[in-house]
């Protein structure tokens, strides 16, 4: 997630770039909206179409081709995309030959729909479809819109290398799982992304050697649901019948993954998003002490502090249950920062129901949270079977106590790193001084501190001297 201590939407959208491929002639602009697992999906998607002859461009107007990478999680992130739509068509007046491609989430929402809704689409791909991109460019350029949504139950793009885009060369993403099996009520993702896969460990770590070997820092194993990783030779995890048998095939999990890839990069920071409270095991925290180069860093979301309203959104956890993983955390790993995902106004929540999700914050005191107003999505159980009946005004002025409240742990939190050390990976030039680097702590806090003699990429020792809401002051050790 991002280094934003508080967000509401998430910005993202802009024309992503790759480094030219001598060769290739034609010209694609890609953008990228939603979750880190849509960037690399991203980061496939222009790989696979290098090799069909295309480089990127940041140029609307001299595109051959244009996807966008799309997000369904809530209406506002579809009416963001319908947006760039439109200002594509204009585009699309000046250069007629332009084609667009619609991928991601709202492409397997609206599949065929689309193409009646939008008359500038010409190209709609599901996320496991990518693979027959070249094929479908190809009924677009003879005159046919096409169309690829089907869902796979072993698609997990293993063996496709991620070109690196718009990348700050230090930092990177691998995914390790695609799907969600978790059915949360208000939830899209099981139905836009499909059943959970894991993806072969071999070609895990295949891709984080290549990225050491090319100077990466550090790496982010992405997923839905990362703690529920079981890789026992492919395909779902559900078509095993119990527990022995999966124990007799030789399995994976997450813990093992994570203890894999630090034992073999001792020099490379891992990170992790994002980890279910139900999925997250005892293992995996004990993995994460025993590695210094295991980020002390656990996104942790919760949605809600009501044990009602976690069920009715059919989460598989209670407040009691969410509190004593988060004890175990403090207790196990004393240094680690906690964010949260937190919604307000699900169907039925009462004024009750909301003072658990304030004092549920009090008690673990986030680092950083992403918060959001319920949004109903069609097709969703709770679209289906419940009402969304809370007015907006209520949700908002919930999210706003929330958010405020956020921001008071949050400043908290950033206090109680004055005074301490931290190892911090530079990142780049900080955006308001060029005479300071930004990087962060293992943490996840953003930190600057004056240039010295050292590059992007090294890890310093820091004094942590002064803070702002978002932001560590520091000087070198
Ligand atoms: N496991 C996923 C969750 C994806 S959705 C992950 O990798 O992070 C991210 C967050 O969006 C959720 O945790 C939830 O807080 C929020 N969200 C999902 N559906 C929503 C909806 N219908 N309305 C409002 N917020 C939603
Ligand atoms: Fe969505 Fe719940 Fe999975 S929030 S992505 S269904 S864990």
């Amino acid at each position: 997630m991002g280094s934003e201590k508080v967000i509401e939407e998430k910005k993202q959208g802009q024309a992503l770039l790759t480094d030219k491929i001598d060769g290739n002639h034609k010209k694609l602009y890609i953008e990228s909206y939603g979750c880190q697992m849509n960037l690399n999906d991203t980061e496939i998607v222009a790989s696979i179409l290098s090799k069909e002859g295309y480089n990127t461009t940041h140029l609307l107007e001299e595109a051959d081709l244009v996807l966008v990478n799309t997000c369904s999680i809530r209406e506002k992130a579809e009416q963001t995309v319908r947006k760039r739509l439109q200002k594509y068509n204009a585009v699309k007046k000046i250069n007629p030959t332009m084609k667009v491609g619609v991928l991601g989430c709202m492409a397997e929402r609206l599949k065929t729909k689309f193409l009646e809704e939008e008359k500038i689409v010409d190209l709609v791909v599901g996320p496991d479809a990518y693979r027959d991109l070249p094929n479908l460019l190809e009924e677009v350029s003879e005159g046919r819109d096409a169309v690829n949504v089907i869902l796979s139950k072993e698609e997990t793009y293993g063996d496709v290398s991620p070109v690196r885009l718009n990348s700050n060369g230090v930092s990177a993403f691998v995914s390790i799982t695609r799907g969600c099996d978790n059915m949360c009520t208000f939830c899209v993702v099981p139905f836009t992304r499909g059943r959970e896969r894991s993806r072969d460990p071999k070609s895990i770590l295949e891709e984080i050697r290549g990225l050491v070997a090319n100077n990466y820092k550090e790496i982010t194993l992405l997923g839905q649901n990362v703690d529920s990783y079981l890789w026992y030779g492919g395909g779902l995890k559900k078509d095993f019948k119990n527990a022995s048998e999966i124990a007799q095939a030789t399995a994976v999990d997450f813990a093992q993954l994570l203890d894999l890839a630090a034992t073999e990069f001792p020099k490379t920071r891992f990170r992790f998003s994002t980890s279910n409270p139900q999925d997250m095991s005892l293992d995996v925290i004990h993995t994460m002490a025993k590695h210094e180069n295991i980020c002390k860093y656990i996104h942790l979301p919760v949605q809600s502090g009501s044990t009602s309203v976690l069920n009715r959104m059919n989460r598989q956890h209670t407040r009691e249950e969410y509190i004593e993983l988060v004890d175990n955390i403090r207790k196990i790993l004393p240094d680690c920062a906690l964010s949260q995902d937190m919604i307000t106004g699900f169907c039925g929540e009462t004024e009750e129901e909301h003072k658990d999700t304030l004092s549920l914050m009090e008690y673990v005191k986030y680092d950083f949270g992403f918060m959001f107003a319920y949004s109903e999505r069609p097709g969703t159980p709770a679209e289906k079977r419940m009402i969304d009946d809370v007015p907006i005004e209520d949700k908002k002025r919930r999210l706003n106590e929330i958010i405020q409240l956020q921001r008071s742990h949050g400043m908290l939190r950033m206090q109680e790193f004055i005074g301490k050390k931290y190892e911090v990976l530079i990142e780049g030039t900080s955006k308001k001084s060029d005479l300071h680097w930004k990087g962060r702590n293992s943490q996840n806090a953003m930190v600057i501190f004056e240039k010295g003699d050292e590059q992007i990429g090294d890890f310093v020792n820091i004094i942590v001297e002064n803070c702002t809401s978002g932001t560590l002051l520091g000087k070198r050790i």
